[in-house]
């Protein structure tokens, strides 16, 4: 399929719709619309959320006390922003980026010949049993085509002990702040962007899947029950962003 008809296809399906794919839909909505901003993806966040998701980055994972000979997974790796952090903070450390779409895994090898990088889903990660000591995902969580799954995988190639870290964006609790984020995100960003891109849809996607956010309760429960237990929560930014810990049974 060409670049052409998979941007038709994606502009043909609402953002709301989007946030509710499910499966082989959603894995192709997802694949598509990152391969189609990967060399825009970094500039364009720096705008989209002011800078601030460097120092979100910088306080979910520099508290990490990762020991040398320790091995990782950045799930939805992406530009590797993340994975470079780990690879930059922590010596003598083994980290590996998996990413669904090949033009977002292009750039990170570009930026990054240390850290490994291999494409997949994260419904079915080709790595064995217990392989990892930290499995992180950063800001990619809501785009999972199945929610389940794709705990059960990360989970499962941890080693017990190991630790599940979920970096996220989350929808503000106090009111005034909520409400003007969510105006910046569902009305300004779509407009802001328009001069770096051809087609806003991502963005447009990106203000809904935020709105679609599980809560952090939620998300808590949701852990449990897969066999880790949620052991910190911390928000940044106000709550517009925040990290989840959870070690494996
Ligand atoms: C918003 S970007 C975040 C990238 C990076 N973690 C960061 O912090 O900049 C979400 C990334 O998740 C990837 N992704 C989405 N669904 C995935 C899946 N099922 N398996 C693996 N990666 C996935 C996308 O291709 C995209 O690169």
């Amino acid at each position: 399929m060409t670049k052409n008809n998979n941007n038709l296809n994606n502009q043909s399906i609402t953002p709301l719709k989007a946030t509710q794919l499910q499966g082989e839909d959603k894995r192709q909505y997802i694949r598509t619309l990152f391969d189609n901003i990967a060399t825009k993806y970094d500039f364009i966040r720096t705008i989209v959320f002011l800078g601030q998701t460097s120092s979100w980055y910088r306080q979910a994972l520099r508290d990490l006390e990762l020991q040398p000979g320790m091995k990782v997974l950045d799930v939805g790796c992406g530009t590797g922003e993340s994975t470079r952090f780990l690879t930059n903070s922590y010596p003598d450390i083994e980290v590996e980026g998996l990413d669904l779409s090949p033009g977002m895994l292009e750039v990170a090898r570009q930026l990054d010949s240390v850290s490994g990088y291999f494409e997949g889903d994260v419904c079915n990660i080709e790595r064995p049993d217990a392989t990892y000591d930290l499995v992180i995902t950063a800001f990619t969580f809501r785009n999972f085509p199945d929610k389940q799954t794709s705990l059960a995988e990360m989970i499962r190639v941890l080693r017990p002990g190991g630790r599940l870290l979920i970096l996220d964006h989350f929808q503000p609790q106090k009111i005034l702040w909520k409400q003007t984020y969510t105006f910046w995100m569902s009305q300004v960003v779509p407009q802001i962007v328009k001069p770096f891109i051809e087609d806003s849809t991502p963005y447009r996607y990106l203000a809904q899947s935020i709105i679609n956010q599980l809560s952090m309760p939620e998300f808590t429960n949701l852990i449990n029950g897969f066999g880790a237990t949620v052991t910190q929560a911390n928000f940044y930014g106000g709550g517009a962003s925040g990290r989840l810990i959870a070690v494996r049974n």
